[in-house]
């Protein structure tokens, strides 16, 4: 891997986000270098601001604790990114998912990272110069991609760590709907949860929904070395 990205190349949104709605704000900010160092590092201001967003924000933070880096491997390790050309990410939080995914992904591939908590999207954004940071509604992914002029089926990998379980039924539908137009045949989703289908009737009913929408389902052994533990699924359309 490269010692230093130029994060113009292969990270910045090509349209700028100059005609940005309501919902899409104003550019990421001066392009700069992001250097192996900050797409390794595990700030502890990174916890604080974690756990002051959750504070404020239980229920959208779904968790007080970011991921850890053997869940990130476990996400990202499923996806090749290395061959993807368009991936987003979605509930990037304070970007340890983000951080393992631009350590993977090729130059030129258009990566975006979407959160809509306004503090945590600031941090994204010193964090990551020059990444597309959208910091919007990440279930609106079909408005996304016409945003950033996404054709359907134009997208090869989805890292996500929304709190789904805890949204309303519709949503989670919806949610997942747009995942499987923007998807192309044969793109994968991960996803990250703490809900175990074998004790939570809505885990069991997210999987019906997951093996409804998509070919192929699957959840990985559980992750101790997180806190929670967690589950990661994968699916491919
Ligand atoms: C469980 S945290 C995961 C954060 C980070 N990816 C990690 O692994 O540490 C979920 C994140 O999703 C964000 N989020 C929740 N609902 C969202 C939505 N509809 N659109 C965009 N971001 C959302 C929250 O603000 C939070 O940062």
């Amino acid at each position: 891997m490269a010692a230093s990205r130029n994060a113009s190349a292969p990270h910045a949104s090509p349209s700028g986000h100059a005609s940005a709605g309501p919902h899409l704000p104003a550019p990421s900010g001066p392009s700069g270098l992001i250097t192996d160092a900050v797409l390794r590092e595990v700030k502890p201001q990174s916890r604080t601001a974690f756990l002051k967003a959750f504070m404020k924000a239980p229920v959208q933070l779904g968790t007080c604790f970011s991921s850890s880096p053997a869940l990130c491997r476990r996400m990202t390790a499923q996806l090749n990114l290395g061959e993807a050309s368009v991936v987003f990410e979605l509930g990037s939080g304070t970007g340890p998912l983000t951080a393992a995914v631009l350590r993977q992904v090729r130059p030129g591939c258009r990566f975006f990272a979407v959160e809509m908590n306004h503090e945590l999207a600031e941090g994204l954004r010193r964090r990551f110069p020059g990444v597309s940071i959208l910091e919007t509604d990440a279930t609106k992914l079909r408005d996304l991609c016409r945003h950033e002029d996404i054709a359907p089926g134009g997208v090869d990998a989805i890292c996500a760590s929304l709190p789904y379980m805890l949204f309303p039924k519709t949503l989670q539908r919806e949610a997942l709907e747009d995942m499987h137009a923007v998807l192309r045949p044969g793109g994968r989703m991960v996803m990250l949860t703490y809900w175990p289908e074998e004790i939570h009737p809505r885990a069991r009913a997210w999987r019906k929904m997951l093996d409804g929408t998509f070919r192929v389902v699957k959840r990985h052994s559980v992750v101790w070395a997180n806190l929670p533990p967690a589950f990661v699924y994968l699916v491919e359309k």
